[in-house]
């Protein structure tokens, strides 16, 4: 049973304004319900690091794309995978956990970015920039559709991007669909010609160098993690370019004590609930598709299995092939079994 006292006490320090003792009453009722449902479901949930704080408590897992891939691959014993996160994610929870039942619990949680890649469109510029360059390698951000994911030969995060791309047998590199993580992968490859699709997230690209200068100008010592969604200007003042999770671990680990995480506002909440021990400063903007997903829509979906994510065959194998070689250019180490087998 959840104590409304002791969530209020947690979950305030993302934000007190909101987590007040009423609405933390509310929350731990419904994650009552929730956990009785995941049991009855045999469910197990994964949430993406953006996730509202409240969904953490009921979470079996929580990380970045690169660990809720894995976490998803390696899911044994559950039958259904509810997935807190938005659409492309829980598509590739599918794809490398075939077998279980995937549920978002809202379908309309996108991804601006992901829009941004329409598989048609690729297919076409694929043959265009083939015709110029007969070594091109395609490369695609895990923030894209199953069926975008199918035409690359390997997939990335922005954990492993910059890896992926320089273990490519390929000099010269399509990288679909982030413009910002093209031009960073880019700075630091320069053996690699790499050619940007045209575009990115509307979150990351909106944050502006002057947001980070402020904070600096009073915090010298401050520690700057920066999202490589986020625009060249701003990566530029970054003490470290990293995945969300890659930003948790670095906070937990590093000697100072004052950090500003450049990126969605999730992490930022997520690192002053996580890490109460120090001080996190906030340049961040608020992705509308990460918090669509409520406790609400949570019960909704362990109640009625429901909104399941499916893929056609083809999109699915073709999906795989290049999330596999993923974990083949990179940490074969980490490949997960379930990948191993499938041909
Ligand atoms: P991470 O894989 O770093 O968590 O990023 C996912 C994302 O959508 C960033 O906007
Ligand atoms: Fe997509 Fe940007 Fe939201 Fe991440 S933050 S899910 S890239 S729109």
């Amino acid at each position: 049973m959840f104590d409304p006292v002791e969530l209020q006490s947690k979950l305030s320090r993302a934000d007190p304004g909101y987590y007040t003792l009423e609405t933390c009453s509310e929350i731990a009722r419904k994650l009552d319900r929730v956990v009785d449902l995941k049991r009855e479901r045999n469910a197990v949930l994964l949430a993406h690091n953006y996730q509202r704080p409240e969904i953490f408590e009921v979470a079996n897992f929580t990380g970045d794309s690169l660990g809720l891939a894995l976490q998803a691959a390696e899911v044994e014993d559950a039958e259904v995978i509810i997935f807190c996160g938005v659409h492309f994610m829980a598509e590739t929870a599918k794809v490398v956990s075939p077998s279980r039942k995937v549920i978002l619990p809202n379908l309309q949680a996108g991804c601006s970015l992901a829009d941004t890649a329409d598989a048609d469109d690729l297919t076409e510029r694929i043959e265009e920039l083939r015709r110029e360059y007969s070594d091109l390698g395609v490369v695609c951000y895990v923030n894209t559709t199953a069926a975008v994911k199918a035409l690359c030969d390997a997939c990335c995060t922005s954990a492993n991007a910059v890896d992926v791309i320089r273990a490519m047998p390929n000099r010269n590199i399509l990288y679909v669909p982030d413009k910002n993580m093209a031009a960073y992968a880019a700075s630091q490859l320069p053996e690699k010609n790499i050619i940007p699709w045209d575009g990115y997230c509307y979150v990351h690209h909106e944050i502006q160098p002057e947001a980070i200068q402020r904070i600096q100008a009073t915090n010298p010592d401050i520690k700057v993690l920066v999202h490589p969604e986020c625009r060249d200007d701003v990566i530029r003042l970054a003490d470290a370019a990293l995945s969300t999770s890659g930003m948790v671990n670095y906070a937990r680990s590093s000697e100072a004590d004052r950090f500003l995480a450049v990126t969605e506002c999730g992490l930022s909440d997520l690192l002053a609930i996580q890490v109460p021990d120090k001080r996190f400063y906030r340049a961040c903007k608020i992705c509308r598709y990460m918090k669509m997903i409520t406790l609400e829509d949570v019960i909704t979906s362990l109640e009625r299995l429901e909104p399941e994510i499916t893929l056609p065959e083809e999109v699915a194998r073709g999906a795989e092939r290049a999330i596999r070689r993923m974990f083949e250019l990179t940490a074969s180490d980490r490949m997960p079994s379930s990948l191993m087998s499938i041909d």
